[in-house]
């Protein structure tokens, strides 16, 4: 199956609005599937890392939930799918209300990282990096410092819609420190193997492969689940839905992480994206592997 998929890797180009990832190799695909077991299924260049970008903001609207609670989390962020680009900064500006549509829009998120407790950027990230450290069982993971500052440094858009939300209430504070942590929590680094140990916990409804250790609440992992399905391929969401029927959740580097409730986690890695922004080849090996072991939800 992999194979199969790896032919769609040249439908695609790699992201290049953040210069450090343009380095990346396009015809590189990675899977990694994990239930709980001892070992990971791998297949492709598992060993290859990457960066977690918009994936993060499953993790980190995990936590700022645990942090602050679903009612001051929706009463600045709202809920609903968006059939706009995830970066746009148009529906800020014509929805009253100004708060973001949902927390997987890069608009969404700053706020969501704006909510996470820490007295400071290294604080909020070192609380975050823990929860991935104990959903994944590697404590080695931490973030790519060159892609975090590469993309600090071309941020102007992010930066733009921080000033807006900071302009009306919906975050306070200092902005660049918000875009300090945001772009770390973004550059956060691991394998497709590490992922589908993330994605076993949502699937697993919190808790880890020690079946009686909870590592984020039940109904945390319902929240973010529903989100996956919802908003997590952003524009394309409906379509894969439909084509799939996967929880899962992309970022520009070419992860997608995958959470099939009760049974399995899983982890792609395929660079080279398509428009909207989504692994080209790593949603054809999902609708593959959705296709042949009938894990669509629906
Ligand atoms: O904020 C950004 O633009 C990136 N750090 C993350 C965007 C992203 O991954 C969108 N995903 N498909």
């Amino acid at each position: 199956m992999v194979i199969e998929a790896k032919k769609h890797t040249n439908k695609g180009k790699v992201a290049d609005y953040i210069p450090a990832l343009k380095e990346a190799n396009p015809s590189v695909l990675a899977l990694s599937i994990f239930d709980g077991a001892e070992f990971c299924f791998t297949a492709g260049d598992s060993q290859e890392l990457f960066t977690l970008q918009s994936i993060s903001k499953v993790l980190a609207l995990a936590l700022a939930i645990i942090d602050c609670g679903e009612d001051e989390v929706f009463s600045k962020v709202g809920m609903e799918p968006t059939g706009d680009p995830f970066n746009s900064i148009s529906r800020l500006e014509t929805q009253v209300p100004n708060k973001p549509l949902n927390p997987m829009i890069n608009a969404g998120a700053l706020v969501v990282s704006y909510l996470i407790k820490g007295d400071s950027p290294e604080h909020k990230l070192e609380r975050l990096l823990e929860l991935i450290r104990k959903m994944t069982g590697n404590d080695t993971i931490s973030y790519n410092k060159e892609v975090a500052s590469s993309e600090y440094l071309s941020a102007d858009l992010n930066r733009a819609l921080a000033y807006f939300l900071k302009q009306h209430h919906i975050i306070e504070g200092e902005i660049e420190d918000l875009l300090q942590y945001y772009t770390k929590q973004c550059a956060i680094e691991l394998t497709c193997h590490d992922l589908a140990k993330i994605g076993f916990v949502i699937a697993n409804e919190g808790k880890g492969f020690d079946r009686n250790e909870i590592i984020i609440p039940v109904k945390v992992a319902r929240l973010v689940k529903t989100f996956m399905v919802t908003c997590g391929m952003y524009n394309a969401s409906g379509e894969f839905a439909i084509k799939v029927g996967i929880p899962a959740k992309s970022g520009v580097s070419g992860g997608i992480l995958g959470a099939v409730p009760n049974r399995l986690g899983i982890g792609i890695y395929g660079p080279s994206l398509d428009e909207k922004g989504n692994s080209v080849a790593g949603m054809k090996l999902l609708e593959l592997l959705s296709d042949s072991f009938e894990l669509s939800i629906f």
